[in-house]
């Protein structure tokens, strides 16, 4: 069996035969967030299940391409459709494409993610910008990588959310009128939703959303030397006390409240860096 760097340098040269492009932003579209990739003008679309090593994705909502393209004139690789841990996945698997990106020559690398509001002042359709994460998954993606071609083994988690893209972030959506939300995002394995103990445990630990996403890739980003932002839509609003039921169908539609408000967001932020060069 190769290991996971082989893999990852195989991916990536099936990759560069396949588009020219050599992208400088990494994308990952989240749960109902597809439809952002309708802002990025597509040079080559690849189904997952002609990447070698590459996992299939399996869940609703999601779309398994890799999109090679530009967005205000900004040369992009975007996951239409990411992995999960509760499809099956490894975290290894479920993190796979952020090395690709990364090897292919992204340097930064925005996430889209649904997620659960924990804070009882946000509403469904806010986006929240994570500024800081908790980890309540059981494995860690980087558990059992000694490989130091893969980056350092004990990457420094002290910033793991890029501050001066979280302060760009905030600026473009501030000028474009967007209001956003700034927090903490916890990261559970799922797939089953929050019970309303599980939801007031949660709020305690001082999370204000909460998915079953987003943490591995940030995890992998930081080993590789991504610079990272994840902009959270809120799908849904979890209250201890007064928990409403949730349905993936639900999730799915409530990301669209926030989608074009994500994808204008971050069609700005790529405009002003063509323009003004490197944030
Ligand atoms: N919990 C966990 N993950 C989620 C939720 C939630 O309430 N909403 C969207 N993803």
């Amino acid at each position: 069996m190769k290991g996971l760097y082989e893999s990852v340098q195989d991916a990536a040269g099936f990759l560069r035969s396949s588009s020219a492009l050599v992208p400088r932003v990494g994308i990952i579209l989240g749960t109902g967030l597809g439809g952002v990739s309708a802002r990025i003008q597509i040079n080559e679309q690849i189904p997952y299940n002609r990447i070698p090593h590459f996992p299939e994705s399996t869940v609703e909502g999601h779309k398994g391409n890799l999109l090679f393209g530009t967005v205000s004139g900004c040369n992009v690789v975007a996951m239409q459709g990411r992995f999960h841990y509760y499809e099956g996945y490894s975290l290894q698997q479920v993190t796979f494409p952020v090395r690709i990106m990364k090897a292919l020559g992204a340097e930064l690398l925005f996430i889209n993610s649904a997620a659960g509001g924990l804070n009882p002042l946000f509403r469904t359709g806010d986006i929240m910008i994570v500024t800081d994460h908790i980890n309540l998954q059981v494995d860690n993606p980087l558990r059992g990588i000694t490989d130091e071609r893969l980056g350092p083994r004990f990457p420094d988690m002290s910033q793991p959310y890029d501050c001066e893209l979280i302060e760009f972030a905030g600026k473009v959506a501030l000028d474009l009128k967007i209001p956003v939300r700034y927090g903490v995002y916890a990261a559970v394995d799922g797939p089953s939703l929050e019970t309303p103990s599980e939801t007031r445990m949660l709020r305690m630990l001082g999370a204000d959303a909460v998915g079953m996403s987003t943490v591995p890739e940030v995890i992998v980003a930081r080993q590789v030397g991504f610079r990272t932002l994840v902009l959270a839509a809120v799908t849904n609003v979890n209250l201890p006390d007064a928990m409403e039921p949730i349905s993936m169908e639900k999730v799915i539609t409530n990301a669209g409240l926030a989608e074009p408000d994500i994808s204008d967001v971050l069609e700005e932020m790529l405009r002003r860096t063509m323009k003004n060069g490197p944030i």
